[in-house]
């Protein structure tokens, strides 16, 4: 069965398609055809990866899934969240987004924090979600030089690195994403046995 994975990123691609069954046939965005970015307009995770599946089923009329993915601090109520990627403003990158939230973090005690990541899955007529948490903080400077995103500014929970600080091996195993994918690999795979 072929089923479309909702993203241009082809490590993302290439991580998840070594995790599918063999009755799956992960192809993305581009091998179908769609080369445009989907906009990401929900006020929600579980709505933004909503939107991208959709968008996908509803125009190429194929099973599909999306992700989304934000970063949840308790001392800010929860920002940057559905807006991490954007989170110092239109145009700006992970260098300014980290930047902003370590001063609006300067004199705060309570660091904690956590990713979340929404899978939204399209098949045989039905929508599921898949959620995926890792709980840390937000340390006070940067540290490690791998990774993406906000990873040299979380340390998970259990460890003293960062993300950024940690192998991807050791990441995806208890991250937010990798979580969320297992949870969706479960379900594949009951689909194929029945
Ligand atoms: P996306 O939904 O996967 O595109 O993630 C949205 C934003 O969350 C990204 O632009 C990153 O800033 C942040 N993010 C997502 N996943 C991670 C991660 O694993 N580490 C660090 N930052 C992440």
């Amino acid at each position: 069965m072929q089923l479309v994975f909702a993203t241009h990123n082809t490590n993302k691609l290439e991580e998840v398609k070594k995790l599918m069954p063999v009755h799956i046939h992960l192809v993305s965005l581009s091998e179908i055809g769609c080369l445009e970015d989907i906009p990401e307009t929900g006020e929600s995770l579980e709505e933004n990866a909503q939107i991208k599946a959709n968008y996908v089923t509803e125009n190429y009329n194929l099973p599909c899934f999306a992700d989304d993915t934000g970063l949840l601090v308790n001392a800010l109520n929860g920002a940057p969240g559905v807006y991490s990627a954007r989170y110092a403003g239109e145009g700006k990158n992970t260098e300014d987004n980290m930047t902003k939230l370590l001063s609006e973090m300067r004199s705060v005690t309570d660091r904690s924090a956590h990713f979340k990541t929404i899978i939204a899955l399209n098949l045989k007529g039905e929508t599921h979600l898949f959620e995926g948490i890792v709980e840390g903080e937000i340390t006070s400077e940067r540290a490690g030089g791998d990774g993406f995103g906000y990873d040299p500014i979380f340390s998970p929970n259990g460890y003293e690195e960062t993300f950024a600080q940690l192998s991807l091996k050791t990441k995806n195993s208890i991250s937010h994403r990798g979580k969320a994918i297992q949870k969706l690999m479960t379900h594949l795979r009951q689909l194929s046995n029945v």
